[in-house]
């Protein structure tokens, strides 16, 4: 029996795999194996000698069994680990951090604006960029004969021959959103509506395609001291220094009545800008009081409502805030630019966390 024990439990911790370790336990227990055999001849033995030999043989038999399923266990690890080895992943790998993008010198400009009129209470509203003649020109009280029809380079939409109707523009300021929200929304009224414009232009400080943002209040009891001290906390805001002096100087738009253009006192000293200081003027955007002939095209009484307008170039602001000094290149698509002039994804701007950081 000691003979049998030695030979089973050496070949079962030699055995290379599961269908070696199957061949043994078929060799020693099972049904014509050399223990099941030995079993077998208990019935020939007297009775003293088969309560000796039966518990030993019960007991050897015992411990193959389990000598076999512990050497399967170890079999079956050996294979996990040998199959870790390979399939082996590592998830350390750091990330690569060039890659994020940036947020463009217009839609940051674009959302300081945002911040601060929004604080003022002005809503955004919308428009389409290819515009009806009627909203873009028209209703702003530009008659077909008018000037200011010429001084825009226009782009006209194509029509098909013999189509008598006027044509679609690109909408050549952001003016026909005042239209579209008085008709929209009613009175009273407080919105801004930033968004693409279009002229046929191009040099160092004009693009075909640009950026503006229009300003329009109407309401029973609205004066230019409203005006006027809405643009001085914009700028205030928007350039970040308390003492700004603003100009509103005498001016002519068709669309409103009386109009001024307001320019910002600035110091251009070393080739730098400096805002509220020195000696020079700039302008920055125009404005006025709303003329009857708009509020009655967007279908509010001006016998009741009066209101104030102004339009600002998004893009001129982000220039003269950020030290931009070339319009074109805005919108040439180059990395490196992007990179440069371009704002962290993350900080939105706002009034309690800073406009620009
Ligand atoms: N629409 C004008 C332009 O593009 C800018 C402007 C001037 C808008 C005066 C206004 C305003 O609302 O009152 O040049």
């Amino acid at each position: 029996m000691d003979d049998l024990r030695d030979k089973y439990i050496s070949l079962i911790s030699g055995a290379k795999d599961e269908a070696a370790l199957e061949d043994l336990r078929v060799q020693a227990v099972g049904k014509k194996g050399e223990v099941s055999l030995k079993m077998r001849e208990l019935g020939k033995m007297t009775p003293e000698e088969r309560q000796e030999a039966g518990p030993k043989l019960n007991a050897l038999k015992d411990e193959i069994n389990s000598a076999l399923a512990a050497k399967k266990a170890a079999l079956a690890d050996a294979a996990l680990d040998e199959r870790l080895k390979t399939e082996w992943l590592d998830v350390t790998l750091p990330g690569r951090p060039r890659r994020n993008g940036t947020i463009h010198p217009v839609s940051q400009v674009t959302e300081e604006v945002t911040a601060i009129f929004a604080d003022m209470g002005f809503s955004v509203a919308e428009g389409p960029q290819v515009e009806s003649d009627w909203h873009n020109f028209d209703a702003l009280n530009i008659p077909g004969h008018h000037p200011a029809r010429a001084e825009m380079d226009t782009f006209y939409m194509y029509r098909a021959e013999g189509d008598e109707r006027p044509p679609h523009v690109l909408r050549t300021h952001t003016s026909p959103v005042q239209i579209r929200s008085m008709e929209l929304q009613g009175a009273p009224l407080r919105v801004i509506c930033p968004g693409r414009v279009y002229r046929a232009d191009f040099d160092q400080t004009h693009t075909p395609m640009f950026h503006q943002v229009e300003g329009l209040a109407v309401d029973t009891d609205i004066s230019m001291a409203n005006l006027k001290w809405c643009l001085e906390e914009f700028v205030k805001a928007f350039f970040e220094v308390d003492a700004v002096e603003l100009r509103f100087r005498a001016s002519h738009f068709p669309f409103t009545e009386p109009s001024a253009e307001v320019d910002i006192r600035c110091s251009w000293e070393g080739g730098t800008l400096k805002i509220g200081e020195g000696d020079d003027w700039m302008e920055i955007l125009g404005s006025g009081m709303v003329h009857p002939k708009v509020l009655q095209a967007g279908n509010i009484d001006p016998d009741r409502w009066q209101g104030f307008a102004f339009g600002i170039g998004i893009d001129r602001l982000a220039m003269l805030k950020y030290g931009i000094p070339d319009l074109r290149a805005f919108f040439d698509s180059d990395l490196r630019w992007l990179r440069h002039y371009g704002f962290a994804s993350l900080d939105v701007p706002t009034l309690h966390g800073g406009l620009s950081r």
